[in-house]
């Protein structure tokens, strides 16, 4: 990423992981929202630990910052297994899944994020780990090679993408359980705010929980940065206590508007407007202009823009809508009122 976002769904370096590890649920029970995916989980789980087998592999796939990864520590906890975390980019050649897969125990469970961005030699060396739990191993090169077929203990493998849609059919069939990860209402983010409010003994009255729930894109881990943000601000300057004032004075400070969008979206959609004309225009087209990661706009910034109708794709490239051009006070421009 290019720019450095309040919103952005991805972690923000140390000091962040380590407020999202103490805040992050470590038990079923504790996880808030996302109520379809923990019932479902929850009977796999249960039959899995009755069977005394380890968890099926499964895939979590959604926009980053809704919990996948809080999820995988979940399920491993609950299985009393242990949690082997690595990354699709981090797995560069065979070889670096070798040592991985080799040291696993029965029941771990290896996760591994942005699976989306496996090499694909790498990807193929997982199918037949995760099938049948062998893997084979090229000794030597030339006329002297061999292969030599070396089994695993059974594990289970979690995936967890931002786009499920990037991999192949032949992957994804070898999970077992699949998960879509949807952005969080308002009322299960103010039920997160009050939860982690209260894990740092902070005072915040109802209709500043519900500020902050509204304007957190629907992402618990922008929740979380918001309340740190408006936590320092009420600290500074109202002895403590989160009142709705402060926190809306905070957030503006913040360039969070009252939709939770922040500077960088409000460019894209700019872009679009000034640029392209409203669009249809190419997520590649708008990223040169903008200076910024095609990925980061695709995984990060686009999805929520969709969710609340700023935003639609058509089959020749991203549209604004009325939508947009009535919250960043744009008129239409005259006689193109009934393209939007
Ligand atoms: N913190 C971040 N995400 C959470 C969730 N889904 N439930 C509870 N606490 C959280």
């Amino acid at each position: 990423m290019s720019v450095e976002r309040l919103i952005s769904g991805k972690s923000q370096g140390q000091e962040e992981e380590k407020y999202n590890l103490t805040l992050r649920p470590t038990r079923l029970i504790e996880y808030i929202g996302q109520k379809e995916i923990i019932e479902k989980l929850n009977i796999s789980l249960r039959a899995a630990r009755e069977r005394g087998e380890p968890l099926e592999h499964a895939l979590l796939y959604g926009p980053p910052g809704l919990g996948k990864t809080t999820l995988a520590y979940i399920i491993a906890y609950e299985m009393g297994t242990r949690l082997i975390v690595t990354s699709g980019p981090a797995l560069v050649r065979p070889a670096d899944l070798l040592g991985v897969l080799t040291n696993l125990e029965r029941g771990d469970i290896l996760f591994i994020d942005e699976i989306h961005r496996l090499a694909p030699p790498v990807e193929e060396y997982l199918y037949s780990a995760m099938e049948d739990f062998r893997i084979s191993i090229n000794l030597d090169k030339g006329i002297y090679s061999k292969v030599v077929e070396v089994p695993l203990k059974p594990f289970t493998l979690i995936g967890a993408t931002t786009r499920s849609g990037l991999l192949g059919t032949a992957f994804r069939e070898r999970f077992g359980i699949l998960h879509h990860f949807d952005f969080y209402p308002a009322e299960d983010l103010s039920e997160i705010i009050r939860r982690s409010g209260k894990m740092m003994t902070l005072e915040i009255s109802e209709d500043a929980v519900y500020e902050l729930a509204i304007r957190s894109r629907g992402t618990p881990r922008t929740a979380n940065r918001l309340l740190r943000r408006v936590r320092d601000y009420a600290q500074i300057y109202s002895s403590g206590k989160i009142q709705k004032e402060n926190a809306m004075t905070a957030l503006k400070m913040e360039g969070i508007d009252e939709c939770g969008l922040d500077g960088v979206d409000r460019k894209f959609l700019r872009t679009i407007i000034e640029y392209y004309d409203g669009g249809p225009v190419g997520i590649e087209a708008i990223a040169a202009t903008l200076n910024e990661e095609v990925d980061t706009l695709a995984d990060v910034v686009e999805p929520f823009l969709l969710k609340i109708g700023f935003v639609v794709r058509t089959p020749r490239g991203r549209r604004v809508t009325k939508k947009s051009f009535e919250h960043l006070g744009v008129k239409i421009p005259l006689g193109q009122e009934q393209l939007f």
